[in-house]
């Protein structure tokens, strides 16, 4: 799949050329060789280098790195400590199969405007971090943003601790064995009250800004969203012997649940998504003892998406107890609706007009999405916003995700822009 490094674009460009030589330094790690997509992590050997890739960008830069007690990477320039700090970034890990711009875009583009703003000779009057937030997607663990939601209060100690991944490796296990203290992890109110505004640049992962013709886009919001897992219970036996009549089958009772999904998604206008399952004991020739999936739903608002999941469980409930299936539903995670901060968003939307190089005579886009990112998982105890580069597919999380490097230089310039205008004179 093409990369915005293997694409053509302005890399003699200053702002181009830093981009190009960070992407070229990062596209390898953790990439699957047969896919071309990205299997980074949280914890493993390939979240190993992407936490090195960017303690050597740091460090290139004569920033201070640290690890704050989640996990999570801050690069300074200018005390930490001081107060009303502009932090820019977002997260290097992926989901399986990943793109190579859902996170890294952010956390190249933080380093590169930095750049830029110093190629600018702008003087900075406020601390300035860029952030890699720790196991964003949540592919390994299950649940996403854990790293923000650790430092902002919204996800417990003691939850963590209890967190395991498919093969029974639990997160303190995970943590521990990659050099981080588990014992360490929970709230951070101190770090998060010395941030004035946090900014999030992302790769759109729709086709809004392409419809609009417009590089770069402000989000507004972040749909209500959440995980549920669905425990299918039913009762092994031969595949060969035993009677349709007779069988306990879980696999129909979930397959009839997905149907419902999409039904009940369609009726209210919002999304629902098995995209993970596992099955016991997975054999060919055996009835399955035990079918979990896992929903993704997500809409507009929490009153669609209250209905949507449960009429999605009633569905399973009604097929479960026609069927002598047991059935689970457990909520995995669930986070509500974020809007963005407004003076932050109309400041950034005003920024982005002057811009000399906008000559297009029309506002910004502003855009909601349905993807989660730190940037909402901040917003509830720091001033927030996001920045979206077009993605001419609009496909993301999968290997074919892409965005032009002409289109990532001007979220650079985009994002320069609007960290000079927060932390520059
Ligand atoms: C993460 O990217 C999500 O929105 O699921
Ligand atoms: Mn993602
Ligand atoms: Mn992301
Ligand atoms: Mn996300």
């Amino acid at each position: 799949p093409a990369t915005a490094a293997q694409a053509g674009g302005p890399s003699s460009h200053g702002s181009g050329s830093s981009f190009h030589e960070m992407w070229r330094d990062l596209a390898p790690l953790g990439r699957d060789a047969r896919s071309g997509g990205y299997r980074r992590y949280a914890w493993t050997a390939a979240d190993a280098d992407c936490r090195a890739w960017f303690r050597t960008q740091a460090e290139a830069r004569g920033l201070t790195c640290e690890v704050d007690r989640n996990g999570n990477q801050w690069a300074w320039l200018g005390d930490p400590l001081a107060g009303d700090a502009v932090v820019t970034g977002s997260h290097l890990d992926s989901v399986p199969d990943g793109g190579a711009f859902d996170g890294p875009l952010g956390v190249v583009s933080s380093f590169a405007a930095l750049d830029e703003l110093r190629r600018r000779g702008a003087e900075f009057v406020k601390p300035l971090a860029v952030t890699n937030f720790g196991d964003e997607e949540g592919a390994r663990f299950g649940l996403a943003c854990a790293g923000s939601r650790l430092a902002a209060g919204q996800l417990s100690r003691e939850r963590a601790h209890r967190l395991r991944d498919g093969d029974g490796t639990s997160l303190p296990q995970a943590m521990a064995a990659a050099g981080h203290d588990p014992d360490a992890i929970g709230p951070d109110p101190e770090r998060l009250a010395r941030i004035g505004a946090f900014v999030e640049l992302h790769v759109e992962q729709g086709r809004a800004l392409d419809l609009s013709g417009d590089p770069v886009g402000i989000a507004s919001a972040i749909w209500p969203h959440g995980r549920w897992r669905f425990d299918f219970g039913g009762e092994a036996n031969h595949a060969g012997t035993t009677r349709l009549a007779d069988r306990r089958d879980p696999m129909l009772t979930y397959a009839e649940t997905v149907l419902a999904a999409r039904r009940e998604a369609e009726l209210a206008g919002a999304l629902a998504t098995f995209g993970k399952i596992t099955v016991e004991p997975n054999g060919v020739n055996a009835i399955p003892s035990l079918v979990r999936g896992w929903l993704d739903s997500r809409a507009a608002d929490q009153a669609t998406l209250d209905t949507v999941v449960a009429g999605i469980e009633r569905a399973a409930r009604d097929h479960a107890q026609r069927a002598g299936i047991d059935l689970d539903v457990v909520r995995e995670s669930f986070t509500p609706v974020v809007e963005f901060a407004h003076t932050l968003r109309d400041e950034i939307a005003e920024t982005l007009a002057r811009r000399p190089s906008r000559d297009t005579g029309r506002a910004v886009p502003v855009l909601s999405t349905g993807a989660g990112h730190d940037a909402g998982i901040l917003s509830a105890s720091v001033p927030t916003a996001m920045l979206f580069v077009r993605n001419p597919t609009g496909i993301s999380h999968s290997p074919a995700e892409y965005a032009a490097e002409d289109d990532c230089v001007a979220g650079v310039i985009a994002l320069a822009d609007v960290l000079e205008g927060l932390a520059c004179r």
